[in-house]
């Protein structure tokens, strides 16, 4: 029997998503979809939040240019809520490289290359607990 288990996820909305002012539409979906909001902030990452957040690529050639990007300007921070959810918006977002990216998924409709590829979702429950606790505070998760 498949059980749906109730997920917290975390997703950013990149800073090539604030500048294209793509917030709405992608919150929209998700929206739509029947996640729903825990906690959302805009901020800007500083080098260490942003070292902690991709800490498992450290090592790989992307890294530098990865962070700088993801430094660039604000990004939206949020937790979204739902039956797996860490699956939902992954499926919603697409595959890394938007050039594999099929239309109807936001990395599809919305980005061309993989170094500003519009998203980040968390893609384990370990990932989701670890990344979540880098943004948001216990008592920002509204109940
Ligand atoms: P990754 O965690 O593999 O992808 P995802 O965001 O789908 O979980 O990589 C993190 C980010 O690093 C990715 O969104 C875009 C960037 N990246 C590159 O710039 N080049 C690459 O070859 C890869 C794999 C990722
Ligand atoms: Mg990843």
């Amino acid at each position: 029997m498949m059980i749906n288990v109730m997920e917290n996820t975390l997703v950013l909305l990149k800073p090539d998503a604030v500048q294209r002012k793509l917030c709405g539409e992608i919150i929209s979906r998700f929206e739509r979809k029947g996640l729903s909001l825990v906690a959302l902030k805009l901020l800007t990452l500083t080098p260490a939040i942003a070292a902690s957040h991709y800490e498992e690529h450290l090592d790989k050639p992307f890294y530098p240019s990865l962070v700088s990007f993801i430094t660039s300007g604000p990004v939206v921070a949020i937790v979204l809520r739902g039956p797996n959810a860490i699956k939902a918006v992954r499926t919603m977002m697409g595959p890394t490289n938007p050039e594999n990216a099929p239309p109807g998924t936001i990395r599809g409709d919305y980005a061309t290359v993989m170094s500003n590829n519009i998203i980040h979702g968390s893609d384990s429950v370990i990932s989701a607990q670890r990344e979540i606790a880098i943004y948001f505070t216990e008592h920002e998760l509204v109940q």
